[in-house]
C-alpha cells in the first residue's frame, strides 16, 4: 500500500515537472552590451505549479554560468587570486582539506552536459582535485574544451598525460565514449552526470549560444520569431537547426542525450525509435554510477557527497546572484514573457526533444527512488544548506571588507561531517569563473608533471 503510493507520488512529481514547465516564467535581460556575468546575474526563471506556487528548488539562471564572482566585477581574473597559488608551488595545498574518510572516491568522471548546472559541479571537481592534488583531463588551451564536438582525445591539445597510470578527475566537456574514457581513467573511477528538464535546458541554450556565440542558426530563428522567440522556438524548433548541419554542432537538439554519447545515425528517426532509446537508456543506467538533476541540486550535492564520502567541504558552493537588477531593462525585452504555450507548442517540442525526455525522466525518478533509500537524507541536505549559507555569508564578507583571504570560518562537527574551516582564499575558488579555473588548474597540471619528471 505504502509502496503504491510513493510510486503514485513519484509519478506525480515526474507529470508535475512536465506540466510545470507550461507555467515558466522568464525574466530575461536585453543582450546589448552585458558582460555575460552581467547577462548571467540579471537572468531569472522560475518554475511554478499551476496553482502559482514556486515549486521544489527551481532557482535557476535560464543560463546557468557557474557561481560568479563575488565582487560583482566582470573583469575578476585568476590574477586577482591570491599570489601564493600561482608561485608555482606545487607543494600549496590551496584547500588544505584533509581527506575525511579512507574510503574517500578520487576517481570521477564527470560528464559535463550542456547548460543543465554543470558548471556548479564542475567547480566542485576542480577545488576536490586542486585540494588533494589530483590530475585533471584537460585541454591546453583553457578557452578550448577537450572535445566539445566529439568523442575522440587528441593526445596533442590535452595537458600532458602520465606515461603510466591514469587521470584522477574527468570534468570539461567530452561527448561520453566508453571506450574512449577507458584509456585515461581506472574502470573504478565513479561515472557521474546532471540532467535538467529538457525545456529549460533548451531554452537555456538558446539564449546562451545566440546571444553569446552568435551561432547562425539560432540568430535566424530568432529573426523569423522576432516578436517571440521563445514561443516561436518551442513551436517550430526546425526553424533553428539547420538540416544540414551536424548534430553536435547545436546544443537545442537533444543536447543532454548527445552529450551522454546517443548514438547520432538517422538521429530524427531516432527520436520515435523506442526500442533504440531504451538500449541507450539502459545502457547509461550500467556505464553511470549516478545521474544528479538540476532541478534538485542540494540533494544531488548531497547524494554525490555521500556516494564518493567526500566531506560537506567538498560540496559547498556559491550560488549565482539572480538579485533583479536592470528590472525595468528586461521587462522591455522580446525574451520577458511568460510563453504562451498551447498543446500544439508543447507537443512539437515533446516530439522535438523526444530522446531528452525520456532520459529526463528515466532518470528522474531512479533519482527520487535513491534519495528515498538513504537514511536521514532530508536532514542532512538541511545541515547543508545552513552550512552554505553560512560560508555564503561569510565570502560576501570578505568580498565586501576586502579581507585577506587568510581569513578564515570555522564551522562545527555535526552527524554528517566533521568540523572544517573555510578561507578567504576558499571564497575565491568558489566564485572563481569556468576558464579561470581552467587556467589555475592547467597549471598545477603542469608543475605536477614537471616535478614528476624531476623525481
Ligand atoms: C526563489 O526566488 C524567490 C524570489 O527571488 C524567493 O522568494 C524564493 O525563496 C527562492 N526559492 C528558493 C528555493 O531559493
Ligand atoms: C603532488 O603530486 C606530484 C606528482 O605526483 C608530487 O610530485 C608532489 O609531491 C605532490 N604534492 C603534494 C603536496 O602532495
Ligand atoms: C573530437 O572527436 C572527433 C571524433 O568523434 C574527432 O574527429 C575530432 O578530431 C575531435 N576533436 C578534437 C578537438 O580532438
Ligand atoms: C531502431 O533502432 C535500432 C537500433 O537500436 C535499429 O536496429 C532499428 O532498425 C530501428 N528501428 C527503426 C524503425 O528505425
Ligand atoms: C499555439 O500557439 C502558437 C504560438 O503562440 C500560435 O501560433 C498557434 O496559433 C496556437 N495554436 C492554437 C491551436 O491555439
Amino acid at each position: 500500500m505504502r509502496r503504491t503510493s510513493l510510486f503514485i507520488v513519484k509519478v506525480c512529481l515526474a507529470l508535475t515537472f512536465t506540466v510545470s514547465s507550461v507555467y515558466m516564467y522568464l525574466w530575461l535581460v536585453e543582450p546589448h552590451h552585458q558582460t555575460l556575468s552581467q547577462l548571467a546575474a540579471n537572468f531569472v526563471s522560475r518554475i511554478s505549479t499551476d496553482n502559482g506556487q514556486v515549486s521544489e528548488v527551481v532557482n535557476y539562471s535560464v543560463i546557468d554560468v557557474q557561481p560568479e564572482h563575488l565582487s560583482g566585477d566582470p573583469n575578476y581574473n585568476v590574477m586577482d587570486v591570491e599570489p601564493e597559488q600561482l608561485s608555482g608551488d606545487a607543494n600549496y595545498n590551496v584547500m588544505d582539506v584533509e581527506s575525511e574518510t579512507d574510503s574517500e572516491i578520487r576517481h570521477v568522471v564527470f560528464i559535463k552536459v550542456h547548460k543543465a548546472a554543470s558548471s556548479t559541479l564542475q567547480n566542485i571537481m576542480f577545488r576536490f582535485s586542486l585540494a588533494r592534488n589530483l590530475s585533471v583531463l584537460l585541454p591546453k588551451n583553457p578557452l578550448d574544451h577537450i572535445n566539445d564536438s566529439g568523442r575522440a582525445i587528441n593526445p596533442d591539445r590535452i595537458i600532458s598525460h602520465p606515461k603510466e597510470g591514469y587521470f584522477d578527475i574527468l570534468c570539461d566537456h567530452i561527448i561520453f565514449d566508453e571506450e574512449v574514457l577507458a584509456q585515461y581513467f581506472p574502470e573504478t573511477a565513479v561515472r557521474v552526470a546532471i540532467v535538467r528538464d529538457p525545456m529549460q535546458q533548451a531554452l537555456s541554450a538558446l539564449v546562451y549560444f545566440s546571444q553569446y556565440f552568435k551561432k547562425p542558426e539560432l540568430l535566424a530563428g530568432i529573426e523569423k520569431y522576432k516578436d517571440s522567440p521563445l514561443e516561436g522556438f518551442l513551436g517550430h524548433p526546425r526553424d533553428f537547426f539547420k538540416l544540414s548541419q551536424p548534430v553536435v554542432s547545436s546544443y537545442i537538439n537533444n543536447r543532454m542525450s548527445v552529450d551522454l554519447g546517443f548514438d547520432l545515425t538517422n538521429f530524427e528517426a531516432s527520436k520515435k525509435n523506442k526500442t533504440k532509446i531504451r538500449k541507450f537508456l539502459s545502457n547509461l543506467e550500467r556505464q553511470f554510477d549516478l545521474i544528479l538533476i538540476s532541478e534538485y541540486f542540494d540533494e544531488s550535492m548531497v547524494l554525490l557527497r555521500r556516494t564518493l564520502s567526500w566531506s560537506m567541504k567538498d560540496i559547498i558552493y556559491l550560488e549565482v546572484n539572480t538579485a533583479q537588477k536592470n528590472l525595468q531593462q528586461f521587462q522591455k525585452s522580446i525574451w520577458n514573457h511568460k510563453p504562451m504555450l498551447n498543446s500544439t507548442t508543447m507537443l512539437t517540442f515533446r516530439k522535438w526533444a523526444a530522446i531528452d525526455y525520456e532520459l529526463y525522466h528515466h532518470f528522474l525518478v531512479i533519482f527520487l527512488n535513491k534519495i528515498e533509500a538513504e537514511e536521514s537524507f532530508m536532514d542532512e541536505v538541511s545541515a547543508f544548506r545552513e552550512a552554505r549559507d553560512e560560508v555564503a555569508k561569510f565570502c560576501y564578507e570578505v568580498s565586501d571588507s576586502g579581507a585577506k583571504s587568510s581569513e578564515k570560518i570555522s564551522l562545527p562537527e555535526t552527524a554528517w561531517t566533521k568540523a572544517f574551516t573555510v578561507s578567504g582564499s576558499d571564497c575565491h575558488l568558489m566564485a572563481m569563473q569556468e576558464t579561470d579555473m581552467m587556467a589555475l588548474v592547467g597549471e598545477r597540471q603542469k608543475q605536477r608533471f614537471k616535478l614528476m619528471r624531476s623525481e
